[in-house]
């Protein structure tokens, strides 16, 4: 049975939760938060952290396994990703996506360790955001892409 495209599904079904997440936080909800009295900005945080945390870490869980699953299909192109123009775009891809993920354990390190402050945690939320533009544009252009 060919596995691809049910992993393709689940990479993107995972892709939208984990993207559309940081999408909201950076144009959406940090921008409105700052306009709001503290006591209201306290208890959003307080009701939307403990739901972000419990959903967000299992997508971000099947959308490296299933992006793992179907790049093995791919690794005679990333064993040399300067001999083809879709190995170093997918390599691009995933080097972009391991930063993500460095981000991710950082970030959830400090938050743990109560040193995640706000400055720190909208410049992280910027960085994957900008990450993740990089990666979608990867992700739609490495097949159509060629020199
Ligand atoms: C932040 C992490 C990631 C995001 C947001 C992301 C997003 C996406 C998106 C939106 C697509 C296009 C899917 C489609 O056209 O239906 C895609 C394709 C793909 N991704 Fe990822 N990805 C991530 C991480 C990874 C990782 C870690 C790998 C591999 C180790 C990977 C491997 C792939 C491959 C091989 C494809 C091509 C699938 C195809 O169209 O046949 N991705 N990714």
């Amino acid at each position: 049975m060919n596995t691809y495209p049910f992993l393709l599904v689940l990479h993107l079904f995972a892709a939208f939760v984990f993207v559309g997440t940081v999408t909201f936080e950076v144009l959406f909800l940090e921008p409105v938060q700052k306009r709001l009295p503290a006591d209201v900005r306290k208890a959003l945080g307080g009701q939307l952290g403990p739901r972000v945390r419990a959903v967000v870490p299992w997508a971000v869980l099947v959308l490296y396994l299933a992006g793992l699953g179907m790049a093995w299909q791919y690794r005679s192109a990333l064993a040399s990703p300067g001999s083809s123009s879709f190995g170093l775009l997918l390599s691009i891809k995933i080097a972009l996506a391991s930063s993500v993920l460095v981000h991710v354990v950082v970030a959830m390190t400090l938050a743990r360790r109560q040193r995640l402050h706000s400055a720190l945690r909208r410049r992280v939320h910027i960085s994957v955001f900008c990450h993740m533009v990089g990666i979608v544009l990867l992700a739609k252009t490495m097949f159509h892409l060629s020199w």
